[in-house]
């Protein structure tokens, strides 16, 4: 045959793979989500989350070494309070779960990276991002809280908050507070499009933040809707975010690739627990191989075009771009 084009000279060996991969990953780009319980004392498996632990405030430097152990220098933090109540008041608490958590780590590893998760749901005894009127979640209000909170970790020392209820304005909130106290130069990474998802089971198991009625699709996005997620994220933007999120990832590609070809800020996804516990709970089954199926996701987020990802997966993805089996 005499053929012109024969794309498998370029994959006839790893150098030449490696040497034409079009998507490239670090460590530097994972983040990974860190439970602390405040209640806890010590490291607990999360039986919902297999593999992945609570814990406690004196052992939440031991989740960092583990992180740092593989090359991992950025995290997002979950809070599970001792306290809570209907408007979710310890989300604020200067001494806090959240907040003693930021000041234990800082102590300690001051250039590891901390993100804040800002959201009511784990601390309202209802189990909602916000505070109700009736059985609504009430937007206006919720916003002075969310703010408030978003300000207490960055007081505590969190170097970036990531808003996460889908409250409309909440990234104006956020910023207004943060410029107010001086915090002009910390980062929001806004999770711009998270949709009403049954990803999120494993999460609300773990973090105790499912709602105690309803559901959220009076603030999360619908699953049938792209064209609302430009929307979102050129809101988010508008207001002040630095960073736009797609949540979950996998499901949501295309909403991937669609808001990062149409702004040119720094795109996040989050592999949610629901996609981590499919491929955990496939794996344990004998279905698939783990490894090769964690590296195979990730890829894909990538290459629909994030900047970055969430993912509870971060240490081992980490190892696999050391390797070279993957970025
Ligand atoms: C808080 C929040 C949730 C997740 C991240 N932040 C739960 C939810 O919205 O119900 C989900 C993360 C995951 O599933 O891994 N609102």
């Amino acid at each position: 045959m005499n053929l012109t084009y024969r794309p498998r000279r370029l994959r006839g060996n790893d150098a030449v793979r490696h040497l034409c991969r079009e998507t490239r990953m670090s460590p530097d780009s994972l983040i990974y989500p860190i439970f602390v319980d405040e209640t806890l004392q010590g490291v607990r498996p999360i039986e919902a989350l297999p593999g992945q632990n609570h814990y406690g405030l004196d052992s939440v430097c031991q989740a960092v070494e583990e992180c740092l152990a593989n090359g991992v220098t950025h995290c997002i933090l979950f809070g599970l309070p001792a306290h809570k109540d209907a408007i979710g008041s310890s989300a604020w608490d200067e001494h806090g779960v959240v907040q003693e958590a930021i000041r234990t780590i800082k102590a300690k590893y001051p250039d590891f990276y901390v993100i804040t998760d800002v959201c009511m749901c784990e601390y309202t005894d209802h189990g909602h991002c916000g505070i109700l009127c009736g059985h609504e979640v009430d937007n206006d209000q919720t916003l002075e809280v969310l703010a408030k909170t978003a300000l207490s970790h960055v007081q505590a020392g969190a170097d970036m908050v990531a808003p996460s209820d889908m409250m409309d304005g909440r990234v104006a909130a956020i910023r207004a507070i943060l410029d107010e106290h001086g915090y002009t130069a910390t980062p929001i990474m806004a999770y711009s499009a998270k949709y009403a998802s049954a990803f999120y089971g494993p999460f609300r198991a773990a973090a105790g933040s499912a709602p105690s009625f309803g559901d959220r699709k009076g603030y999360q996005m619908d699953p049938h809707n792209r064209k609302e997620a430009l929307k979102e994220c050129a809101l988010d933007i508008e207001e002040g975010a630095d960073i736009i999120m797609v949540k979950p990832a996998l499901s949501y590609l295309d909403v991937i690739r669609e808001c990062s070809d149409a702004y040119d800020l720094p795109m996040c996804a989050y592999q949610v627990s629901g996609e981590y516990a499919m491929i955990k709970t496939a794996a344990a089954a004998g279905l698939i191989d783990e490894y090769r199926i964690m590296c195979e996701s990730a890829l894909s987020v990538f290459r629909a075009g994030a900047n970055m990802l969430i993912t509870y997966y971060a240490k081992e993805l980490a190892q696999a771009i050391r390797s070279g089996y993957i970025g």
